[in-house]
């Protein structure tokens, strides 16, 4: 697996009040015309044992419990995306954790007010993202293909940058 340059990857959850509010295609449709590329996608149920190693740096805060419940409660939808320093890019269009606080434009800053209901998780860091892709995705559920659409996504040094 290829974390570099345009093959850099990161993991997002949309969480349970993203898939009751029925807001699923709202952010998948943000990620695709930003142009970055999916290339794993699947909806699951998470447990508590996933749930205790994803979220092992708040496993002993006090709303650790309250946080794996609700993100229990109804299936989540995960996807593998991929683009150039994408991590960053999907950060950056996320917005910050406290959703009523996020800046407007943003995932959150759009469709949430709640720290904790705040419709999606996505890797902070290059190095996160990698053990996170990782722990949701087996290889043959993610896809290595070309889009046609890169030619006008990124221009030729980009496209043939390996940074
Ligand atoms: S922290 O506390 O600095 O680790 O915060 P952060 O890394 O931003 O958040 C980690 C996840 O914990 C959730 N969170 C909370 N839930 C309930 N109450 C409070 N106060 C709270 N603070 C943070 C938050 O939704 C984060 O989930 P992800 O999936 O990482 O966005």
């Amino acid at each position: 697996m290829q974390f570099k340059g345009l093959h850099e990857k990161t993991l997002v959850i949309v969480k349970p009040d993203a898939v009751q509010r029925g807001l699923v295609g709202d952010i998948v449709t943000r990620f695709e015309k930003k142009g970055l590329k999916i290339v794993g996608m699947k909806m699951m149920r998470l447990d508590e044992a996933v749930l205790r190693e994803h979220y092992s740096h708040i496993a002993d805060k006090p709303f650790f419990p309250g946080v794996s419940n609700f993100m229990q409660h109804s299936p989540v939808v995960v996807l593998c995306l991929e683009g150039l320093e994408v991590v960053e890019a999907i950060r950056l269009i996320t917005g910050i954790t406290k959703a009523r606080n996020a800046e407007a434009g943003s995932i959150r800053g759009d469709l949430a007010m709640s720290v904790a209901c705040n419709v999606i998780h996505a890797s902070d860091t290059v190095e996160n993202a990698k053990s996170e892709v990782r722990r949701f995705f087996a290889d043959e559920e993610l896809f290595d293909y070309s889009k046609s659409e890169y030619e006008f996504v990124y221009i030729q040094d980009e496209r043939e940058s390996n940074r």
